[in-house]
């Protein structure tokens, strides 16, 4: 990425001298994304490579409980979140009691949590999930019936695509949940060769409406395999900013539609992490042996 502000020099030399790495979400700004990230992509990507890093430090570009999944699955390694108030309005949605209730109203059915939840909330489930394998997971776990928490849309979409009950709660994405189908329809007559591609964290009519559904790292292997000449990503709309930089040839129609806790994450935040190597991530280690274990099941599924 030929981008060369004096913050983007500062912090990959503050990289070198901290063996450290950013692992950004695919809603980061294209100077975080292009310009300072080691490792892109979607939960489950970040999930996965954040095991898979042998950096001592891990500054995660992304909204708080990322960096708890981080730090779960590097409870020994240095793990900093630029910004420690970037939550998300599905995390927010559920607490620890409520998935204590649910159990208790549905006796012997699993848990199955989107990663989308506190370390707290984790460790009263079964397996986690993202929006990349949700219906793999839900069908690994060879039952006729689940609790699925907590967005009701992701719950939605997967409950067609399955013969597994699901049980859901009522959780939604600030972002997502503001998308209509007609808003698509309305696109869509303004350009007839338009192509849609939207995340399961939409309603179900916009689902209808698109061509594509998938996490934000199966929208963008779309665009790269498809090459539409227009295409509307329906979700965070930096991510079509960080996938035009790499395909100019494709127009992007692009309402705004931005995460408030993942624009939190700046790059100034970032160059301060990393010189004072704050703010970290720190759980309490009761809660953390318990909410490790469904995000390692469901590494071990995928
Ligand atoms: P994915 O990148 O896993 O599809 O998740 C989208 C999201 O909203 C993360 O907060
Ligand atoms: Fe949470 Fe939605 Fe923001 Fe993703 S886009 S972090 S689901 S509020």
């Amino acid at each position: 990425w030929p981008l060369h502000a004096p913050e983007i020099d500062a912090i990959r030399d503050l990289k070198r001298a901290r063996n450290a790495v950013v692992l950004a979400h695919n809603y980061q700004t294209p100077e975080i994304f292009h310009g300072v990230a080691d490792i892109r992509g979607d939960s489950l990507a970040l999930a996965r490579q954040a095991v898979e890093s042998d950096a001592e430090v891990l500054v995660v570009a992304g909204v708080h409980f990322m960096a708890e999944t981080a730090k779960l699955v590097n409870p020994d390694r240095t793990v900093l979140i630029p910004d420690p108030h970037a939550g998300c309005s599905l995390a927010e949605s559920i607490t620890p009691e409520d998935v204590v209730a649910l159990r208790a109203a549905h006796p012997g059915v699993p848990v199955v949590t989107y990663v989308n939840t506190s370390a707290a909330v984790k460790a009263e489930c079964d397996i986690c999930c993202t929006s990349g394998n949700a219906v793999r997971i839900v069908e690994s776990l060879g039952v006729p019936r689940v609790i699925f928490i907590p967005d009701m849309f992701l719950a939605k979409h997967v409950a067609r695509n399955t013969d597994v009950e699901i049980i859901p709660w009522h959780g939604a994405c600030e972002v997502h949940e503001r998308f209509t189908g007609d808003e698509i329809r309305t696109f869509r007559s303004r350009f007839p060769s338009l192509s849609v591609v939207a995340h399961p964290e939409c309603p179900p009519d916009v689902l209808d409406a698109a061509d594509h559904v998938g996490s934000t790292a199966q929208m963008i292997d779309y665009v790269r395999r498809e090459r539409p000449e227009r295409v509307f990503l329906v979700t965070e709309c930096s991510m079509s900013d960080n996938v035009a930089a790499e395909l100019p040839e494709v127009t992007f129609v692009k309402p705004c539609a931005l995460c408030p806790h993942m624009k939190r994450i700046t790059l100034p935040r970032i160059r301060h992490a990393l010189e004072t190597l704050s703010p970290r991530v720190e759980l309490d280690p009761e809660i953390a042996l318990r909410a490790r274990a469904p995000v390692e099941r469901m590494l071990a599924v995928t």
